[in-house]
């Protein structure tokens, strides 16, 4: 199984790592690129919310990591001119802090909560109220003693972000007015956020180079902007400064980055698939089990870029490797099409 080497991964589970430049967020509508299904609508709903002088209605996005949704977050409090609190369900760690958040909060204030699917119970039932009806029941004391408070909150929206929508309850999720799905983006829209970073941090990039990285970064902004940075680097060290072609390539070689943009991980989970179980299926433990990462984060980071390259099926059985995930590795696929992940299964887990 080909070595990988985590320090130099460029997918991550991270929402803002170390050196992941804050100055590259677009901070308005106008400069956000891409996802154009979803702040077409948003542009409507913002633009009668503050007409209306209302509290923007509450607003789920959900989609893979690294795709712009607390950029997005941002710009939509931005635009309704409102302040805006950034919290993550990991970090509430009881109902308590949760209501500390949104006790405080003023009128049409946006509150965004990261990772909304993993907030605890009693925190999520709080929400229920407070999304509803903007009040909460806090219960204070315990046994006979403890008493039930009513407090009223002002009139918020809360962005909550999910990379699963599908691990939402269904009480929490249908407390959301507005629902969004982020898309990967086109390898056109990651070159113009490439050019837009580009021009943002000073580096000049020839047209050639900026396609190159755009196709290679498997439809994720997170991830064009830090292959930039990365390519810089080398441009810096090894090259004049410019980042031309050679500099590019060299670049994506030494990160093990390949033409398609998989790294070592994604092709260590399709040689396993293939080398190991014949092209599968593969549950999905057995796979984190071998590669040794967490479940989640095949299911969260690696799969939907390997899905939506087309060299993995997720079905009911388990994982399966597509005839061209065969052919990418230089391998030769099974004749019959039984053996591959040919047929969709209808049963498909999506979200
Ligand atoms: N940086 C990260 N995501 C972006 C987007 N969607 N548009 C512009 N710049 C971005």
């Amino acid at each position: 199984m080909e070595n990988n080497t985590t320090d130099e991964r460029i997918v991550s589970t991270e929402r803002l790592d170390v050196g992941e430049d804050l100055s590259l967020r677009p901070r308005r509508l106008a400069d956000y690129i891409g996802q154009k299904n979803v702040t077409d609508n948003l542009k409507v709903y913002i633009e009668a919310a503050k007409a209306r002088g209302d509290a923007l209605d509450h607003v789920l996005f959900y989609g893979p990591p690294g795709l712009g949704k607390t950029t997005l977050a941002g710009i939509i409090a931005a635009e309704l001119e409102a302040d805006h609190r950034i919290t993550s369900g990991p970090a509430i760690e009881r109902a308590g802090d949760l209501a500390a958040i949104l006790t405080n909060l003023n009128e049409k204030d946006v509150l965004f909560i990261d990772e909304i699917h993993r907030l605890h119970h009693s925190a999520e039932e709080i929400l229920y109220s407070a999304m509803e009806d903007y009040e909460i029941d806090m219960v204070i004391g315990k046994g006979p003693s403890a008493k039930s408070y009513r407090i009223d909150l002002a009139k918020f929206t809360l962005i909550g972000a999910t990379t699963r929508a599908g691990s939402l309850s269904a009480p929490l999720r249908d407390r959301f007015g507005i629902i969004s799905k982020f898309e990967m983006y086109t390898p056109g829209e990651l070159a113009e956020i490439i050019r837009r970073s580009a021009k943002l941090l000073d580096i000049e990039i020839d047209a050639e180079s900026l396609a190159e990285l755009a196709r290679r970064s498997r439809g994720t902004p997170r991830v064009a902007n830090r292959l930039l940075k990365r390519v810089r680097d080398f441009a810096q060290v090894r090259g004049s400064g410019v980042i031309d072609r050679s500099i590019t390539d060299e670049t994506l070689r030494s990160l093990g980055i390949d033409k398609m943009g998989l790294e070592g991980l994604d092709r260590d989970i399709l040689r396993l698939i293939i080398d190991k179980f014949s092209g599968g299926p593969v549950g999905i433990d057995t796979i984190a089990a071998a590669i040794g990462e967490e479940r989640v984060t095949i299911e969260d980071v690696y799969e939907p870029y390997l899905m939506q390259a087309g060299f993995l099926h997720r079905t009911k059985q388990g994982r399966m490797a597509t005839r061209d995930a065969w052919l990418h590795l230089g391998l030769t696929p099974p004749e019959t099409d039984e053996q591959l992940a040919f047929v969709y299964d209808e049963s498909e887990t999506g979200v």
